[in-house]
This record gives C-alpha cells, structure tokens and sequence, in this order.
C-alpha cells in the first residue's frame, strides 16, 4: 500500500495547549519506519500550515472556530487528494476537531466512488456535540456532529457536501458522554458500543459484528482513534483521559482484526499530547497499534479467506 501522512498540528480544538506537537512525536517514535518496515511505500506530505479563516465569525460557543474551520478545509481537500491520487491517508494529529476535515475529505471521496462510508470512532468520548449543546466550547467534542451535517457552524465547508450517515458510525469504548449527547445519539441512532458492552461480550463479538455490516455494503471504512480509547494506565499523554479504558490486548486486536478484513481505508491518529507523555511510551503505543492495522503480525498466519 501507498501511505501519505499527512500531519495536522491542531490543538485550538482542545481547549489547551500541546496536541500541536502530537505529529511531530509520532514521526520521532517511527511511524514512518514501522510502515515502510511492513512494506508499505510512505509519503510524508509534512505538516498542514493554516491562516485563520477571516470569513468565519469569533463564535462564542465554539473557541478557535476560525483557526479549526482552516484546518478543516485544508484537510478535507488534503485528505481527498490524498486518496483520490490511491493513497492511504494516513492522519497525524492534532486534537480530535480534525476529524470535521479528514472525515469530511473521505465523505466526498467515497460519494464520487459511489460507495457508503462507514466511521468507526474508538475513543472515551462520543464527541457529539454542537456549538449549541457543548459544556465546554471546545471544538474536539464536535466532529463527529459536524460530519454529519448536524453542528451548525458558519459555512466552515459547502453546504451541499458529502455527509455521513451517523447510523454507519460505529463508536466503541465509550466512556463519557454528555446528557444532550446522549439523547442526540439515540435520536439519529448512532451505533455506540460503550465500555460495558466491551467488557459483556468483548471485542472480537462487537468487531465481527461491525466488519460484516461494511463488506456487505462494501462500504469504504475510515478509523478515527482517538489516545484516550486506550486505558490511561498504559497511554497517560493525553488532556482527556478517563479511567477505565481499553486494554493494550483489546486495542490491538481491533487493529489485527480491522487489518485481516483489508476494509480501512483512511486512519486519524488523534489527541496525542506529548506535553503529557511520559517519556514517549503513549506515542510508541500509537505507533504500535498502527503497524498491527497496517499488517505487523507477531507470528504470520494465514489472512481469513475474504
Ligand atoms: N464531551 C466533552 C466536551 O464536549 C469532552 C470532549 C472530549 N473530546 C475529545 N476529543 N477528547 O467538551
Ligand atoms: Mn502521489
Ligand atoms: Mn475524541
Ligand atoms: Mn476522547
């Protein structure tokens, strides 16, 4: 495969500083390295570089919005170019607003292929709110509300855009929600697989379960994992961490499981806050459950027939 990274600097959605380094130590922990190891052939695009955008307004219930709406339109058409020329897009983040732009990018991508794009949202955090509902303005706790044309933003894209259907959302290791989320949620009947859920039937059960609606609808599939999905004991680098997380074991075989089924298409790193890390490991980690997404195996076994 060919993989572009793509590195977004973006920390203005999270309402503290330090995410903004999170490509620079995923390059330093080797994500290059381990995918190029693999076999994979890498294109690192650098990093995107924005001017805030003038036309959008200073919205009080969303902090940054002219600076996230730039990097959101930079990486929609970064994303989309990316696969469109049959790369990998390859997100490194930069807090979770990003995924309004790479979600939106693979959204367009996949309407012109004609195909359904399904999202699978590994994180603590359902992150859907809305300027309207959000506790606390920041715009990573909207995205996924965004990319489904649900978050009412000044223009940050056109209004006629590719949109994603939040009944192929599928998010898992849910954690943390918010009372309005949660409403929304079931009213537009987003698939939340919450950490009980996890813990009932385990990862493999829900995984399966997920994997066989995509190929039946041969629907493109993009992953958005966000650093706090993982348990914070093993992954503490992060500004949202929330106790009672996935294990190490869990994560990667969700990574080895989504690599057999050969159906991602485009991967977010995001949330990585080296200003939190301790001495690296939460980016080493990272990088490690990219390589198993991207084939590492520790013994090779025989790829499921498809
Ligand atoms: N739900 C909270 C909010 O809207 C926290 C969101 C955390 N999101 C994240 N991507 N870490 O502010
Ligand atoms: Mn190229
Ligand atoms: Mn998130
Ligand atoms: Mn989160």
């Amino acid at each position: 495969r060919s993989v572009a990274l793509i590195g977004v600097p973006l920390e203005e959605g999270s309402g503290r500083r330090g995410a903004g380094m999170g490509p620079t130590a995923l390059r330093i922990a080797g994500v290059d390295k381990a995918l190029s190891d693999l076999g994979h052939t890498v294109v690192d695009t650098g990093d995107l570089s924005i001017v805030p955008a003038r036309d959008l307004p200073n919205h009080p219930k969303a902090h940054n919005l002219r600076i996230v709406g730039a990097y959101t339109r930079a990486l929609e058409a970064a994303t989309y170019d990316a696969a469109k020329a049959g790369h990998f897009p390859l997100i490194l983040g930069g807090d979770h607003s990003l995924s309004m732009g790479s979600v939106s990018g693979m959204a367009r991508y996949a309407a012109e292929k004609d195909r359904p794009l399904f999202v699978l949202w590994l994180d603590a955090h359902s992150d859907f709110n809305t300027p309207e509902t959000s506790p606390s303005g920041n715009i990573h706790g909207m995205p996924v509300a965004f990319f489904c044309g649900l978050a009412d933003f000044a223009e940050i894209l056109p209004k006629d855009r590719a949109l994603v259907d939040p009944k192929k959302i599928f998010q898992v290791g849910i954690r943390s929600v918010d009372a309005s989320e949660r409403v929304e949620i079931r009213k537009h009947g987003v698939n939340v697989f919450d950490m009980r859920s996890l813990d009932e039937q385990g990862v493999a059960v829900i995984l399966r379960q997920i994997l066989e609606t995509i190929e039946k609808a041969n629907g493109l599939l993009h992953v958005s994992f966000d650093v706090d999905f993982l348990d914070p004991d093993f992954a503490p680098g992060v500004g949202t961490t929330v106790p009672g997380g996935a294990t190490f074991r869990e994560a990667h075989l969700i990574m080895e499981m989504l690599s057999d089924s050969g159906l991602v298409s485009s991967l977010d790193l995001v949330e990585l806050n080296p200003f939190l890390d301790d001495r690296g490991k939460s980016a080493r980690i990272m990088v490690e459950m990219t390589a198993s997404l991207f084939g590492r195996r520790i013994f090779d076994r025989p790829t499921r027939a498809a």
